[in-house]
């Protein structure tokens, strides 16, 4: 085990759901952190609730889609803490919506949001840790990486992709002393069902043949709420990702989020095709 104490961890997306439960979390391990997200207030409180003395954790309010924000960031954790130890690239956002009628404009803006800028985050970080030969890359990924559903596959797409990203990172950077490692969620109560929703509500609002099935999926996401996890499941791993003497390429949780990946692997194509299959 490592401790996470002065362990100085960058989290995206830290102002809700799963970042801020990270944050929460890291803090009362003993790590410094730099959080950030668009929304200041929400950041700027977190930050003055988890330490009041402004000496251990810095609010940096970015969005993670521009340039000079993510330099932002990094700067900001040198000049206040001289190092980086860990990055976690958690921000990011679901599109609902069939393919057919989805704007590729927005389409792009999930991958910016979700892919690229986590690219970019990474790769301003990468020499800060490989000049030190040791650090760890968190990358929050989703059951949905490996499962894509109807009317949620853009989303699911970019969280494909992440997966490629982050097994290829992984043996690109072993040799310089950093883990890489995928957390993968399963649905978990945040901010994310609303954030989704209102990210494609003029999709969603005009979805013409495919109207009827938005009801069955709203439906099924009602259901899930039964088994959802909580934001501190994924915190949990999240530091356990940044203790482990050796961390696992990936990791799971809740329970259904592994159930579900091991339906993945077990399962004919066909008979997930059903399992994912559009209702009314
Ligand atoms: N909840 C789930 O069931 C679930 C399941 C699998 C994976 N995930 C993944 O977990 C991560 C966190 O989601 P969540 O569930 O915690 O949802 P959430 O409560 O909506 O939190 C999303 C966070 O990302 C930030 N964010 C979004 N767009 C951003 C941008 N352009 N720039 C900077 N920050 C941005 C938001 O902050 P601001 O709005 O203040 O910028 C917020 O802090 C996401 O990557 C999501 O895909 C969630």
């Amino acid at each position: 085990m490592r401790s996470l104490a002065d362990q100085v961890v960058i989290i995206t997306g830290a102002s809700s759901g799963l970042g801020e439960a990270a944050a929460r979390r890291l803090t009362r391990g003993g790590a410094k952190l730099v959080i950030s997200a668009r929304r200041s207030e929400r950041l700027e409180a977190l930050a003055r609730e988890l330490d009041p003395s402004g000496q251990r954790v810095l609010a940096v309010a970015a969005d993670v889609t521009d340039g000079a924000g993510r330099q932002r960031l990094v700067d900001g954790a040198l000049q206040k803490f001289g190092r980086i130890d860990a990055l976690v690239n958690n921000a990011g956002y679901g599109t609902r919506g069939p393919v057919e009628l989805v704007p590729v404009e927005l389409i792009r803006r999930n991958f910016e949001t979700n892919l690229f800028s986590l690219i970019a985050l990474t790769q301003l970080v990468i020499p800060h840790l490989r000049e030190r030969g040791a650090g760890r890359i968190i990358n929050i990924g989703s059951v949905a990486g490996r499962i894509a559903r109807p009317l949620s596959s853009i989303y699911d797409s970019t969280k494909h992709a992440l997966e490629a990203i982050t097994d290829g990172l992984r043996g690109e950077l072993a040799p310089f002393g950093i883990d890489v490692v995928l957390i993968r969620p399963g649905f978990i109560l945040t901010g994310f069902v609303e954030a989704a929703n209102q990210a494609s509500e003029p999709v969603i609002g005009n979805a013409g043949p495919y109207t009827p099935y938005f009801e069955g999926f709203r439906n099924d996401y009602k259901k899930l709420q039964r088994i959802a996890g909580q934001p501190d499941d994924i915190a949990r791993l999240v530091e356990k990702a940044l203790t482990a003497r050796r961390p696992a390429p990936r990791y799971a949780a809740p329970a259904h989020a592994k159930l579900l990946l091991f339906l993945k692997w077990l399962l004919p194509g066909r008979v997930l095709d059903w399992m994912v299959r559009l209702r009314k």
